[in-house]
């Protein structure tokens, strides 16, 4: 069996056949928010990949040992290239995620992360849809992660630690970069988008939570809950990488409200908050 060093140097290699770009900054963009990754040059396929100006768009199929986006709202593409809008800043975009509900081992799930970080990658913004917990919230608010409660029962770094990345036993009291989140503060107050701030909790899905569980998660100091993020943020800080972690709010929990929750609720509700998200994620990705 080949270790995740040679499986990473494999993807890469593969990364490099398609783009001679050197991505500064790992973006993963969750469910319903892919529209970013339109910010970034031209993603028709017309650019020549090996042309530094224009984007490369490979589908994660394409990509040795990358798994397959199948979940809704992910539109399942790595998007490498410059974001004219932030300074001509170059991204390694994940349109769509990988989720352990889907199936995934949760070193699959953090697969893309430990790519970036053999690729030289040193900051990754996290991104996804969640349930809002605080009754004040509304949904398409923004919420900036300031930490995490991993509810998923498993952890990415269980087994063989991978001592290439990272420690046995990473440090986690500031997942999320402090002076990271302050740039989102700022760049968020300077934009007049209001920025709601808290703890995100993660839960294995696919079913949403049970209004009990909703209410514990409450009384944990929890104002989000989701089905990813958790395994990537604590990958991403085994391997040292500075972090900035956003939740689009798509809906109240369950049990706020007097009605079902769906994944079409979910889909829309992060679309028509996109147009805000981008705006923030790009100027936030010029200020850092
Ligand atoms: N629960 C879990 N995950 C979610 C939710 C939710 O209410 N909304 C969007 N993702």
């Amino acid at each position: 069996m080949i270790d995740i060093k040679e499986k990473t140097a494999e993807t890469i290699a593969a990364i490099r056949g398609r783009t001679a770009l050197e991505p500064e900054i790992g973006l993963i963009l969750g469910s319903g928010l892919g529209a970013l990754g339109d910010q970034i040059g031209k993603t028709d396929g017309s650019a020549d990949p090996r042309d530094s100006a224009g984007p490369c768009v490979i589908p994660y199929g394409e990509l040795p040992h990358f798994p397959k986006s199948t979940a809704p709202g992910h539109r399942g593409n790595l998007v490498i290239g410059r974001v004219p809008r932030a300074g001509g800043k170059v991204v390694f975009c994940m349109q769509g995620r990988f989720h352990y509900y889907e199936g995934y081992s949760m070193g699959e799930i953090v697969y893309p992360v430990r790519v970036m970080a053999a690729l030289g990658i040193k900051t990754l913004i996290l991104t996804n849809a969640a349930g809002g917990l605080d009754p004040s919230f509304t949904p398409g608010d923004l919420m900036l992660i300031t930490d995490h409660i991993n509810f998923t029962g498993n952890n990415p770094l269980i087994g063989p630690n991978a001592e290439d990345f990272g420690p046995r036993f990473p440090d986690m009291s500031k997942v999320y970069t402090p002076d990271l989140a302050e740039t989102a503060r700022r760049t968020a107050a300077a934009l007049a988008i209001p920025l709601r701030e808290g703890v995100y909790v993660g839960y294995s899905g696919p079913s949403f939570e049970t209004p009990a569980e909703i209410r514990v998660f409450q009384l944990f100091g929890a104002s989000a809950v989701g089905m990813s993020t958790v395994a990537e943020a604590i990958a991403a800080r085994h391997c040292g990488m500075k972090i900035l972690a956003l939740s689009c709010i798509t809906n109240l929990a369950a049990g706020l409200l007097d009605k079902p929750i769906t994944a079409e609720e979910v889909t829309e509700t992060a679309g028509r908050a996109g147009e805000r998200f981008t705006r923030l994620m790009t100027e936030i990705l010029k200020n850092i």
